[in-house]
Formats: C-alpha cells, structure tokens, sequence
C-alpha cells in the first residue's frame, strides 16, 4: 500500500482538486481510497455532490486525529487497497504531520501568486520539524498549479526548490489554470468524467500520476 498525501499549510493551493483527480486516476486500474484530514471536509461533501448528480460515490474516509487515521492506515493495509489519497487541511495540525511523516509521496501545490514563496518558505520549516521528529528524511514534490497559460517563467520557486533540495523537489509536469477543474468539480467530478475536459486536464493528471507515484514508488 502507498500513501500519497497534498499537503501544504496554506489553504487554496489546490490540495484538493489534485487529490482527487489523482484518486480518479489511480482508481481505474487500482483499489484507490481518499482519507480527508481537513476540517472543511472538501473531499468528504464531494460525494454528497457526485451522489446529487448521479455519479458513483468515491472510497472516500474522513479522520479527525492521529489514532483515527492510524486505523485507517491499519484498515487500508488489511483491505490490500493499493493507494491512499490523504487530502490535507490547509493548516499546520499534528494529524496533518503524522500523514506527511507516514507518506510514499508528498505532494504540495503551488502558485505562482505573489506570497506564495512565504508560504512554501513556512512549509519547509514544518517539513524540517516533521523530519527531526520523525528521524527519517522528509522531501515533497513541488507540483506547480492553477498557473496561467502563458506564464512560462516559474524562476522564483526554481531557486527556492534548488536551495533546499533535500526538503523540495520541483515537479517537471505541471498543472494549468483550467476551467474544467472548476466545472467538474462543481458538480463533484473529475476531470476524467463527464465532458466537461478537452483533454489537456487528463493530461496533465496522467502526467503527474506517471512521473510521482506511477515510475516512481
Ligand atoms: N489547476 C486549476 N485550474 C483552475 N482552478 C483550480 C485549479 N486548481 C485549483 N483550482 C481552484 O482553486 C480553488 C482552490 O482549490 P482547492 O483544491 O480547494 O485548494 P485547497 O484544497 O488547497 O484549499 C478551487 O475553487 C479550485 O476549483
Ligand atoms: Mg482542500
């Protein structure tokens, strides 16, 4: 069983949308489940919705604290589920950092708005912290998202990536600004259900599953 968590301490970054599209992805061809840490239960209303719109609900489990998400790693384990999306709140919590320090793969989104260099900055020091405590090495994949498609230059991250390189680690597939991540999951679907994706968004989704969890766990 792998675990994958989205993870970052700043809220709107797309930890989400990403763990979900991913899950959809993983879940054609594996026993996918989504484990929501966060207090805003995004991932979990994202089955009242696909229940509203007729879509078939998402393996979707909700903790609250440390013991109950250790039993859902324990479960998940029995079951043999081959992947498990934690979907992390958009704050610093002690369940947030037993899922990163229990992680395959850490995943955190980033923009390219103004900040948002504080914020990956402050999710390094967490990072750091997470490791001292956890006395194994803690790296996350930088996935760029939500960027503008003309937007080319993504210098500012590169640097910050390249000077911890131990901690951050830029991914090469990156995520657009598109309108189909909005309206899929406005009706809590994924990008690779419904009509609502040309193509480039399941692309996109393919290419990150591809170069983090599938050529590389
Ligand atoms: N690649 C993208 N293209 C367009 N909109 C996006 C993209 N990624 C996220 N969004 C939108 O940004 C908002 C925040 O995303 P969300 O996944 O909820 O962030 P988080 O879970 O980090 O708080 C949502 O409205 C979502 O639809
Ligand atoms: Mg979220």
């Amino acid at each position: 069983m792998k675990i994958i968590s989205f993870s970052h301490q700043k809220g709107g970054v797309g930890k989400s949308t990403l763990c979900f599209n991913v899950a959809a992805m993983l879940s054609s061809k594996s026993r996918t489940r989504i484990i929501d840490l966060d207090v805003q239960e995004t991932a979990t209303n994202l089955n009242f919705l696909r229940e509203y719109n007729n879509l078939k609900p998402f393996d979707i489990q909700k903790a609250n604290t440390n013991e109950q998400l250790l039993e859902l790693f324990q479960c998940a384990e029995q079951e043999k589920l081959e992947y498990i999306c934690v979907d992390c709140g958009g704050f610093d919590a002690d369940v947030n950092r037993v899922a990163i320090s229990l992680s395959d793969v850490i995943i955190t989104p980033v923009s390219t708005k103004p900040f948002e260099i504080f914020g990956l900055n402050k999710f390094i020091t967490i990072l750091e912290e997470i490791e001292e405590d956890a006395h194994k090495p803690i790296c996350t994949n930088v996935v760029m998202n939500n960027i503008h498609p003309s937007l080319k230059d993504i210098q500012v991250i590169q640097d910050l990536c390249a000077s911890k390189p131990n901690k951050v680690k830029l991914a090469q597939s990156m995520i657009r600004s598109r309108a189909s991540f909005v309206a899929s999951s406005a009706v809590g679907a994924s990008v690779f259900e419904k009509n609502f994706d040309l193509g480039q968004a399941r692309k996109e989704i393919i290419s990150i599953c591809e170069e983090l969890i599938l050529y590389n766990l």
